[in-house]
């Protein structure tokens, strides 16, 4: 069987290449497993052997995960694999699978080890096949994001952040992309919530975290006029418990000579729930070493104001659901008021997010916010983009 022809030196280093031709087996019913497979191209077929007949179950292509069950359960294989075309897989490791899947979330694991129990045909219950390719689907995501890391696929966009007023730039928000080979530009949305549930992020974090200040040092070499400007890092709240955060700081800021003063380090209120004393400490430290603290997506969260009043931050950013019908809603214009009052009472800078029109803009502006950040300034654009912005601005001033 082909499985016990990789050599053992190669069981632990996913991701291995292996190619099939058309017709060569990949394993069989009842063959014990030890390796799983991400099929990179081709197809193969999965069949269950009934007597001497076989019934087709499924043929797989390109992107598809294959032979995850009998690793998930420790069984032997469910049913036949068979490469219907010349075929090039990704071998994933028993070591390796079994770390995503532990790192997934509880109901991920619960609906593939269903689904393997249901196709050995003693499930306690119905698992429906939507549940499962979501289930797969999740643990392709994790392991292509993780390979996209290594591979290059990732890239921070800088979205200005202007002073309402004057409209000059004063830093940029560093936001994700992922451009994922066959699919694309995928948006944070479909990755960070998922990659939050691991520890996955704290990978994410870590290059993001040196990726912004690679693209500060950058910004200060080839720019003109980016001397002050900052640069905002989300982070998430895992991060908060990762031991090893302070360790990617402090190397970061050797490596790329990066101040500290110039990074706005963003968190939303989640990171309070699970450990507020270990949140805040970590908060005070950032604040300690010369980072500046954002409070992101305000508004939406708890918004306790007694978690207001204790945090070490220095900016508010009014969450866009409150900023959209500034210009035209009374209530939205009380909200933003009254936060914004609060914010200024509290000496910290103000700004708001998602501004699409002039209208809203000046009305934010009368309405005590200092700086803003939406598709009216610019969206998230690639460094060489924002550089260019500014020797323009530079050149008009
Ligand atoms: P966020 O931190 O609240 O980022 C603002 C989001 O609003 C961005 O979406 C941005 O493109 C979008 N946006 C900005 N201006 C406008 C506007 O005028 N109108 C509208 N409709 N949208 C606007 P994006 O880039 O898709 O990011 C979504 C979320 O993903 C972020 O929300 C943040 O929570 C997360 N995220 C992005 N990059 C990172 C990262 O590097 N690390 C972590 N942990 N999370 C990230
Ligand atoms: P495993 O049991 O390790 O080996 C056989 C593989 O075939 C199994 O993991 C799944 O990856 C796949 N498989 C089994 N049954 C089905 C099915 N009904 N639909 C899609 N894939 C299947
Ligand atoms: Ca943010
Ligand atoms: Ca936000």
């Amino acid at each position: 069987m082909f499985v016990r022809s990789i050599p053992h030196t190669y069981m632990h280093d996913s991701p291995f290449l292996h190619t099939l031709s058309a017709g060569q087996s990949l394993f069989r019913q009842g063959d014990s497993a030890s390796c799983a497979y991400i099929i990179e191209s081709g197809r193969i077929e999965i069949s269950r052997s009934i007597g001497d007949a076989s019934e087709i179950l499924a043929i797989l292509g390109p992107g598809d995960i294959v032979g995850e069950m009998a690793l998930i359960e420790d069984l032997p294989r469910s049913a036949n694999g068979t490469a219907i075309e010349p075929t090039t897989l990704r071998v994933l490791t028993r070591d390796y699978l079994q770390e995503r899947v532990q790192q997934a979330d509880p109901l991920l694991r619960h609906l593939l080890r269903r689904m393997s129990r249901r196709l050995r045909g003693n499930a306690p219950g119905p698992v429906h096949d939507r549940d499962h390719s979501q289930a797969v689907s999740q643990l392709q995501i994790a392991h292509d994001v993780q390979a996209g890391l290594e591979r290059g696929e990732f890239s921070i966009h800088l979205q200005p952040v202007v002073r309402l007023g004057s409209d000059v730039v004063v830093g940029y928000e560093g936001l994700i992309r992922w451009t994922r080979p066959g699919y694309g530009a995928v948006p944070p949305s479909d990755f960070i919530p998922l990659a939050e549930q691991s520890n996955l992020i704290l990978d994410i974090g870590r290059w993001t975290f040196q990726e912004s200040c690679a693209h500060l040092q950058k910004l200060d070499r080839c720019g003109t006029a980016s001397r002050d400007l900052f640069v905002a890092i989300n982070l998430s709240a895992r991060q908060f418990t990762d031991p090893g955060l302070f360790h990617t700081i402090d190397k970061c800021l050797r490596e790329y000579g990066t101040d500290p003063r110039r990074i706005k380090l963003e968190v939303t209120e989640g990171i309070l729930i699970q450990n507020f004393d270990r949140a805040l400490s970590v908060l005070q430290r950032c604040r300690e070493m010369g980072f500046q603290l954002a409070l992101d997506d305000f508004g939406t969260g708890y918004s306790s104001l007694s978690y207001l009043s204790r945090l070490p931050v220095h900016m508010l950013k009014i969450d866009r659901a409150f900023v959209k019908d500034v210009a035209t809603s009374s209530t939205a214009r009380k909200v933003v008021q009254s936060v914004a009052g609060l914010g200024n009472a509290l000496g910290l800078t103000v700004l708001a997010e998602g501004i699409e029109n002039r209208e809203d803009a000046d009305e934010l502006a009368l309405l005590g916010v200092e700086l803003g950040q939406g598709y009216l300034y610019g969206k998230a654009q690639p460094l060489d983009h924002a550089l260019h912005q500014l020797d323009i601005e530079f050149a008009a001033a």
